[in-house]
């Protein structure tokens, strides 16, 4: 696996979906269980600024290479949450602005103290730039399955047109995050311990804290329950395996099991 900023750069763009027939949708609507899926992808997906806002008060904002590509990521998941959003908005549900502002009102008091904390333990670690790097790999693995997954499952030619979209740009970002991980990891044992522990303590599914916890119990079960949805699962869990020092975590089949 590799990663080159200047590649990147050049190619980073907003999600293309120009000739993209969301009427489509109103001919041909999606099954409740799929628009259920795309309600929390739409969610999450739109949370990425929030999650950048805990990244920059870190010592990450340091390293342009990473600065450089959050810049990017954070634009080209946005237009991943809108365009979600018009496909919601074709089965006449609430999405964009006004569903996110939803959101982010329901969000945990915990939340605000978030970038605090980062402070302190970036404060405390340089180590934390790992932890976030992995988990980074570990969400966009277990992004563009969840897409591939629902492209499967729901069948239907626009939404998979579209989705196969979003997962080609996942997967550069997969690319940057593992690339990073790999690169931290294999340079301190230090930073093997703590994001070994991190991850097993403290890992779950992209979305929980965010959206309700029986909206990730449905996703975890609707796309990764049955056994092509598994055997997904633990392929993520062998990457994970072939970072430095991350061997048998088995972080997807567990959760997948729970
Ligand atoms: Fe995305
Ligand atoms: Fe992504």
């Amino acid at each position: 696996m590799s990663f080159d900023t200047a590649t990147y750069q050049r190619m980073s763009a907003r999600l293309d979906v120009e000739d993209i027939d969301f009427d489509a949708f109103r001919s041909r609507p999606l099954d409740q269980e799929a628009l259920r899926c795309l309600r929390y992808m739409h969610d999450v997906e739109s949370h990425t600024v929030c999650y950048l806002r805990d990244i920059l008060v870190t010592r990450a904002h340091r390293d342009p290479e990473i600065t450089s590509f959050l810049t990017l990521w954070n634009y080209e998941e946005f237009w991943h949450g809108d365009a979600i959003g018009k496909v919601l908005a074709a089965h006449d549900e609430q999405a964009s602005t006004g569903r996110i502002a939803a959101l982010r009102q329901r969000l945990p008091k915990g939340d605000r103290w978030k970038p605090v904390g980062f402070q302190i333990v970036s404060a405390l670690t340089p180590h934390l730039t790992a932890v976030h790097m992995t988990w980074g790999a570990v969400n966009e693995w277990t992004t563009q399955a969840a897409y591939a997954r629902l492209t499967r499952l729901a069948d239907h030619p626009t939404l998979s047109t579209l989705l196969r979209r979003i997962m080609k740009q996942e997967g550069r970002h997969i690319d940057f995050y593992a690339t990073q991980a790999g690169g931290r990891l294999a340079q301190s044992r230090s930073a093997q311990r703590i994001t070994r522990w991190a991850l097993s303590r403290f890992w779950a599914p992209v979305g929980t804290g965010v959206v309700p916890g029986t909206e990730v119990d449905f996703l975890r079960t609707y796309l990764f329950g049955d056994p092509d949805g598994r055997a997904m699962a633990e392929r993520i869990d062998r990457r994970v395996d072939h970072l430095p020092g991350l061997s048998g975590l088995n972080l997807l089949s567990d959760a997948v099991a729970a």
